[in-house]
């Protein structure tokens, strides 16, 4: 089905254990192009045509390895095992506390020190020009219970889809959540308050000032935080509203409107100048609206790009973060004889 996608692998350089990272480029028939690597099994970038038909790169990160192995905030990572915030960093489990690393406060986020994000993945080449990424995490890594086999699979489709399918079993109950935290700006230059955002979500978890949720799901309506129209994502990004105050700006998950775990739409982007139109499509029950309230200036990114505030958004399609201690909130536990399995779909419809 994919069969015009073609798959190339090359070296991209060394972690500063000594690990060797590889890179794959997937380019489909209309030469839309993704470049993956094994070393968080990151997007590195993804190029799109614009209106007038010339490519462009359309996430942010860096041009060699080495600025991914310093200090950035997950560009284009798989982000694991639990992808977003667990409150105090513990949850328990069978009547077992687990403590987790406290990196972000008193929480633990997304996945700890050394999530899914700073390990090397085992690439595969796939015949149907996919990319099979494989990782064994531990039982007990970054204090998560459980052996879990992760496979993650990237396609780029004919239809200018990149296609996330992540797996995952345990050989003892654990909590899960995978994600990918690509950055977009589908200008590619600047900042995103201009792109043009539509949630399919009717509610979302509104938090405290450790971006934990409450626990409640809240009516989006007469909010900032209603995208169920589209709208500018800058248009209330600065309001005086205590939610955005608290994510200082849009740091939050929607509680997307659907059945089950269907795979549905949960948003689009549309971005006026290049013309660019993205949609997400999930299995998930939520997904993480970030604005990139946390770049400042100090990362020098693609061609010496300075990262500012806004100057990229994420959309982390999830489940709600810190589901291992909400009992009402979907269970993100695995079991073993289970399987865990999601899809993500970032496609570009322009
Ligand atoms: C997620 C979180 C944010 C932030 C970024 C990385 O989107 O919700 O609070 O941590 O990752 O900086």
């Amino acid at each position: 089905m994919n069969a015009a996608t073609k798959i190339t692998a090359a070296d991209f350089g060394k972690t500063k254990e000594g690990a060797a990272v590889q890179i794959f480029t997937l380019t489909n028939k209309s030469g839309v192009e993704a470049r993956i690597m094994t070393y968080g099994g990151r997007v590195v970038s993804l190029k799109t045509p614009d209106k007038t038909g010339a490519m462009g790169d359309v996430v942010l990160g860096f041009d060699s390895l080495d600025g991914y192995l310093g200090d950035n905030p997950y560009f284009g990572a798989l982000v694991g095992r639990y992808a977003n915030r667990i409150g105090h960093a513990q949850f328990t489990l069978n009547g077992v506390q687990y403590k987790v690393p406290k990196n972000d406060g008193d929480n633990c986020l997304h996945g700890g020190l050394r999530g899914f994000d700073k390990v090397v993945w085992t690439g595969k080449a796939l015949s149907d020009g996919g990319l099979q990424l494989t990782y064994l995490s531990k039982d007990g890594e970054e204090g998560f219970p459980g052996n879990l086999k992760t496979t993650v699979v990237y396609h780029l489709t004919d239809a200018n889809e990149l296609k996330i399918d992540y797996e995952a079993t345990t050989d003892k109950d654990t909590v899960i959540n995978l994600t990918n935290h690509s950055y977009f700006n589908l200008k590619g230059s600047g900042d995103i308050l201009d792109h043009v955002l539509t949630i399919n979500a009717s509610r979302f978890t509104p938090v405290d000032s450790g971006l934990i949720p409450t626990g409640t799901l809240q009516m989006v309506a007469g909010t900032p935080f209603d995208f169920t129209k589209a709208t500018a994502v800058g248009a209330r990004i600065s309001s005086a509203d205590e939610q955005i105050k608290l994510g200082r700006g849009y740091d939050h998950n929607w509680v997307l409107n659907k059945k089950g775990g269907e795979l549905s739409l949960a948003a689009r982007v549309e971005e006026p100048t290049s013309g660019r139109v993205m949609e997400v499509w999930t299995t998930e029950p939520g997904v993480q609206f970030y604005t990139g309230n946390f770049l400042d200036g100090t990362i020098h990114g693609k061609g010496g790009q300075v990262y500012k505030q806004r100057s990229a958004l994420c959309l982390e399609t999830q489940h709600f973060p810190d589901s291992p201690n909400k009992p009402n909130f979907p269970s993100a536990v695995l079991k073993p004889g289970g399987k865990y399995k999601t899809t993500t779909v970032y496609k570009f419809v322009k």
